[in-house]
């Protein structure tokens, strides 16, 4: 039994695996609708989400399987003080498999080591966000037609960015790749990742607080929101929030086949303007998210069409 807590707990040939089989689900959905039928998923949500919830909730449906769950953690019995473990093993009676966001990095672990089940990490705080990293991977496959050789660049909340954190993960393991790390000073990317990932598989990084220069050299970008939730004072918060936002002028430095990402919610970081652009991704990676959840429940449940 597996469980998928962070993204280095799936081999380079297994993101390969999922990424082969979501482009298949894709071609002929109608062979995948029965797979998990009578499999029920618990999604344990002890903070808010709208994409990563429901994108989970639909890719059980489109198997053919069924979701229970909660979507906040008042609504649960960790009002009550009951600990991430004992829901673990309590809701591991109730369901095949689970997928867990909590406030507190480390949650979705402790979930793991209690669980009968496997469970998903579906973002535990400032730390990891596996499945959004999925989601971004079969971007980057599909519209770049390649996850080596690419030139990828980081703007925004890179300290507590989780996705960010990620995908870097994900990223260090490909030949070719470099990174642009586009940050305020405040919120650089912690130096634990650039350490124990960058500098471990020798990724050349830079490091600006200049988004427009930027831009030119990179094959993707991938804005991301200043996240609120994480900050110890509204303050720092209201000065650092606006720090970039990508618009048409800016766009303009940017390649003709550089795409947009950005895992979203999106607050200003992007402006609308740019959706009409056919170079902003941010909407495919929405739909990529549930096609990649199909074939990790798939992989995760042993299930095969
Ligand atoms: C992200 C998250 O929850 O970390 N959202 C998502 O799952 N797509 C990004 C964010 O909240 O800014």
């Amino acid at each position: 039994m597996r469980s998928l807590i962070s993204i280095t707990d799936l081999s380079v040939e297994e993101i390969q695996s999922l990424i082969d089989t979501a482009n298949q689900i894709i071609a002929d959905p109608d062979r995948f609708a029965h797979v998990c039928d009578r499999k029920k998923l618990a999604t344990l949500f002890f903070e808010p989400s709208t994409r990563t919830r429901l994108s989970f909730e639909a890719a059980m449906y489109e198997l053919g399987g069924n979701v229970i769950g909660f979507s906040s953690a008042n609504s649960s019995s960790a009002a009550k003080g009951e600990s991430v473990a004992d829901t673990a093993k309590t809701v591991s009676c109730y369901a095949d498999i689970i997928a867990m966001r909590h406030p507190k990095e480390g949650a979705p672990l402790v979930a793991a080591m209690n669980a009968s089940i496997p469970v998903i990490n579906a973002g535990d705080g400032g730390h990891n966000h596996p499945t959004q990293t999925l989601a971004d991977l079969l971007t980057l496959y599909r519209e770049k037609g390649r996850l080596n050789d690419l030139t990828v660049g980081f703007c925004g909340d890179l300290k507590f960015g989780r996705t960010v954190h990620s995908l870097i993960a994900a990223l260090a393991r490909y030949t070719g790749i470099k990174v642009v790390l586009i940050s305020p000073k405040e919120l650089q990317l912690p130096s634990y990742v650039k350490k124990d990932v960058l500098q471990k598989h020798g990724i050349p990084y830079t490091q600006t607080t200049n988004l427009e220069g930027a831009l030119p050299q990179l094959d993707a970008l991938y804005m991301t929101r200043v996240q609120r939730e994480r900050f110890f004072n509204e303050e720092d918060y209201l000065r650092l929030k606006d720090s970039y936002i990508l618009d048409p002028e800016k766009m303009r430095n940017a390649r003709e086949d550089m795409i947009v990402m950005h895992p979203l919610p999106r607050v200003n970081e992007i402006s609308v303007a740019i959706d009409s652009d056919p170079r902003a991704c941010y909407f495919k990676q929405v739909l990529n998210g549930k096609y990649m959840r199909m074939a990790l429940i798939m992989m995760l449940l042993e299930v095969k069409a």
